[in-house]
């Protein structure tokens, strides 16, 4: 199996949105920050960024035991990128995609979506969050929609209840449905659709304040094939029509040939990373594979591997010959002398 290679954030945006970093870019050994709080508010989030998520802790407290949900996760997502995250049950996707959702928040760590720190919004400037930021895709339809209302209607409440004019909600709820492709279905009741035309309209509905943010936690999770590939084709269009940032949450490796970029987390922290190579088309795609490396120079190196070589809580780093080495502990009483895992 060939070795992820390892990926930073890329410079200029990990200086302006990793407050946990000191110039010199270190991090405090214990994950907390050791700028001052000055130095926090000096630091801005690069207008090409919609999401910069910077050391993300989120602890569910439930009785006498604590769940750690997220632990250190670190992300940027730049605006107009449609990207995927995605991860074993309980690894910590909707953990975060609720974070970003503004339904959440974390217990501690930095999170910025366009340009507004999330952690210092009010209850007023939250609720205006949700309904002009960011637009949410649950996996069951149901619980975007009303079933009693016609899909028109379904799109046009938000943007009433978001006081927006009479015209602009014709207009624009007849060129979102036109846009999911249910431009002739529009005045059929919720009941009157299949599941994929439901998922449709609660994408439209997601999408009726025009939020930059799109956010999907498993929109296909209860469609067949044919209609998960038309929900993706779409999201393309709307990202390319709109230039809507959108972030989908799946369970589907193959989610890969539908986005620019796929993240993995890991036990509540991202691990690898899969980037469509330039140049891809949607028939031939390929793809480089990372390992996401944090401020710290912290890394995760794939389970298998360390399955493989039998490695656990030690290990050996070394350099040679411009290569870092990391090589299993010897366990002298069995004799294992174990092969090295080169990362470069
Ligand atoms: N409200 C909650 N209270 C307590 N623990 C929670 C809560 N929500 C999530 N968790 C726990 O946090 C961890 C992450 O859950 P999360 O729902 O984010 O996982 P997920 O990656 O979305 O999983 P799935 O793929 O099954 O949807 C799990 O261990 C889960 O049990
Ligand atoms: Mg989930």
């Amino acid at each position: 199996m060939k070795m992820p290679t390892i990926l930073g954030a890329p410079r200029r945006a990990r200086r302006a949105t990793l407050p946990a970093e000191r110039p010199g870019g270190r991090r405090g050994g214990d994950g907390q920050s050791i700028l001052s709080e000055e130095d926090r508010r000096a630091l801005v989030v690069p207008r090409d960024t919609m999401i910069a998520c910077d050391n993300l802790v989120k602890i569910y407290k439930v009785a006498d035991l604590e769940v750690v949900a997220l632990q250190g996760l670190d992300l940027i997502v730049k605006r107009s990128e449609m990207m995927a995250i995605i991860g074993n049950s309980g690894s910590g996707k909707s953990t975060l995609l609720n974070i970003l959702g503004g339904l959440d928040r974390p217990s501690a760590g930095r999170v910025s979506v366009n340009e507004l720190d999330l952690l210092k919004l009010n209850d007023h400037g939250l609720m205006r969050y949700k309904r002009e930021t960011v637009g949410f895709v649950w996996q069951q339809s149901s619980r975007n929609l009303i079933p009693y209302l016609t899909a028109l209607e379904n799109v046009r409440l938000p943007m009433t209840i978001a006081g927006k004019s009479f015209r602009e909600q014709r207009d624009w709820s007849k060129e979102i449905l036109d846009a999911v492709g249910l431009g002739k279905r529009m005045r059929h009741r919720l009941s009157q659709l299949s599941g994929g035309e439901q998922q449709r309209v609660a994408i439209a509905i997601a999408l009726a304040n025009k939020p930059p943010l799109l956010l999907a936690d498993e929109p296909t999770g209860e469609v067949d094939t044919a209609t998960a590939k038309s929900i993706y084709q779409i999201f393309r269009r709307l990202r390319d029509q709109y230039g809507t940032t959108i972030v989908i949450v799946s369970h589907d490796p193959a989610i890969a040939f539908r986005v620019d970029r796929v993240v993995a987390i890991r036990d509540g922290r991202t691990s690898t990373e899969t980037v469509r190579r330039a140049g891809s088309t949607d028939t031939e795609q390929t793809h480089d594979e990372f390992v996401v490396m944090d401020a710290a120079g912290r890394i995760q190196i794939p389970r298998e591997f360390l399955d493989q070589l039998g490695m656990s809580d030690r290990v050996h780093v070394e350099m040679e010959d411009g290569r870092i080495v990391v090589r299993p502990v010897e366990r002298r009483l069995s004799g294992f002398s174990g092969t090295p895992a080169a990362v470069s």
